[in-house]
């Protein structure tokens, strides 16, 4: 067992034990490093002025560089990562290709939230050198989600990705020869990690049997750290005996089987977006405007699912998917249906203290989805309401039909009985309407400072006419313009 971990920092080694191990990575770079070009503003993941880029060493080689928000990251979740800070990029004479474009444009306008800019963008620019393509107007927006500027406007800064020369931009591997990395990294044996300070305790096991022994009632597990990360700094939860399971290969894997894809605990909301593009499109345009691409690529499913928010996004989608979620314990392991999991009170999940969440199973059917999220902004903004529908038709009518939605109660609520009153009727204007009226008996949303509860009373029936008014417009496009 090793009492510290390792992760190297703009090619250099360090070895961090409890004195620093358990401090945000944003702290430990500023004030252990002296790295101050990563800022502090918001603290909770909604800025970005804190961006930096991270690769992790995966069986045997590192992963692309992925920026990161670390406010809210925990130094001792990055064993065996490589972290490079807009230090680390360019130097004052030597500018990087990304810092030098954001000179020539003037993107550099308070010269606060920069720092971030430039990792968000040296992030984007490693991306498109990796799918060799070029940057658009639309990918530097997509990229840049998660940098807010509270100056001046993102026109130079825009700018500023649109004319990368990626060419004469080397790939962020070749910084500081990953091959060394990897070569010092090897040097250390793979075994599990337990650091004890004075008022915390954090286990990072190799293997899923050491993980289940370890834990506990008193244990509290942690993935990404993109929703602890925000309540620790808030100081609403402290963290005392706790549990990653991110020095666990196999868990960052999405397997892909004839009739079920298996979503590994650690498998990140970037990757899953990719990996369920073609089979889910719908959900992954749902990931796409999940969060920001910092927080995306630290967050996971099983997080969002554990957390149970009721306004989560993938909720409602795993609901209608009919997922299954995969509990192990010393005792064994058990698959439940994500609708049983959700026992019926807020936060209140059919979890024992000793079970871990190890994978979410989505069966792969012919339904169709259509997901929806309502919130103020579209992007980098939690839902005010979600909706989400599985279907299959047949003779212009449900075949079947699954509904969730969001936002409207304790827990992300199924209409079981609009389900089943859609069915065996003619798909028209008037079915659509029925449902939008008698949505309002299954519903019982809260007022809080998102939206009134009448607001979302309105928003469940619109939502019920949208997924109709979609429908109907797939079907028979021509007569569906021509009704209105
Ligand atoms: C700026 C910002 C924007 C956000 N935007 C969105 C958004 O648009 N939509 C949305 O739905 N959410 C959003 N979130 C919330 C958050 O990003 C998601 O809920 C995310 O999926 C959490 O995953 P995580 O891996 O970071 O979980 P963590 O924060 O590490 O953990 C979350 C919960 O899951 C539990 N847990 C983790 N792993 C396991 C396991 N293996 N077994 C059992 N329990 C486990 C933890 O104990 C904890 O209770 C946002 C958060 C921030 C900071
Ligand atoms: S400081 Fe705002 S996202 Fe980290
Ligand atoms: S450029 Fe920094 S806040 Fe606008």
């Amino acid at each position: 067992m090793r009492d510290h971990i390792i992760c190297y920092i703009n090619g250099k080694r360090y070895q961090l034990n409890q004195d620093h191990a358990f401090m945000t990575m944003a702290e430990y770079l500023r004030y252990i490093r002296g790295l101050t070009g990563t800022k502090i503003v918001c603290a909770e993941g909604d800025c970005g002025a804190c961006s930096v880029l991270v690769s992790r060493i995966h069986n045997d080689q590192l992963s692309p560089y992925q920026s990161i928000n670390a406010c809210i990251a925990k130094m001792y979740l990055y064993e065996g990562c490589h972290i490079l800070t807009v230090e680390g990029l360019g130097k004052a004479m030597d500018l990087h290709p990304v810092q030098e474009v954001f000179v020539d444009e003037q993107g550099a306008q308070c010269g606060y939230c920069t720092p971030g800019f430039i990792c968000a963008m040296a992030g984007l620019a490693e991306d498109l050198k990796i799918k060799n393509q070029k940057p658009c107007a639309q990918k530097v927006k997509n990229y840049l989600t998660g940098n807010l500027c509270r100056c001046t406007g993102y026109e130079p800064i825009i700018q500023a990705g649109l004319k990368l020369d990626l060419e004469n931009t080397p790939s962020l591997k070749d910084l500081y020869r990953d091959e060394d990395i990897l070569a010092d990294y090897k040097k250390e044996k793979p075994i599990s990690i337990k650091i004890t300070g004075p008022d915390q305790e954090i286990f990072l096991p190799k293997t899923i049997d050491e993980a289940l022994a370890y834990k506990t009632h008193e244990v509290k597990m942690i993935s990404g750290a993109t929703d602890l990360g925000v309540v620790t700094n808030k100081g609403k939860l402290k963290l005392n005996k706790t549990l990653s399971l991110n020095n666990i290969e196999n868990l960052y894997q999405v397997e892909k089987s004839d009739h079920f894809y298996t979503i590994g605990a650690k498998v990140n909301l970037t990757e899953l977006e990719k990996k369920l593009s073609s089979d889910f499109p719908e959900f992954a345009r749902l990931l796409h405007i999940f969060a920001s691409p910092q927080i995306k690529n630290a967050a996971t499913l099983v997080g969002n699912l554990v957390n149970a928010s009721p306004i989560a996004d993938t909720i409602p989608f795993l609901m209608v998917s009919g997922a299954k979620v995969r509990l192990q314990s010393q005792k064994g392991l058990r698959e439940v249906e994500i609708k049983s999991f959700f026992k019926g009170g807020y936060k209140e999940l059919d979890l024992r203290d000793d079970e871990i969440v190890t994978a979410v199973i989505i069966p792969r059917t012919q339904d169709e989805y259509k997901l929806y999220k309502v919130s103020v902004r579209k992007d980098l903004d939690i839902s005010v309401v979600t909706f989400a529908a599985g279907y299959k038709l047949q003779n212009n009518q449900f075949e079947s039909l699954r509904l969730a939605l969001g936002g409207v109660g304790p827990i992300v609520i199924t209409p079981k009985k609009l389900e089943q009153n859609a069915l065996g009727k003619n798909l028209g204007p008037k079915l659509f309407q029925y449902l939008a009226q008698e949505v309002e008996h299954e519903i019982t949303p809260m007022t809080d400072h998102r939206g009134s509860d009448q607001f979302r009373y309105q928003l469940a029936r619109n939502l019920m006419i949208k997924f109709g008014d979609e429908i109907l417009k797939e079907l028979n496009p021509s007569q569906f313009e021509a009704s209105i």
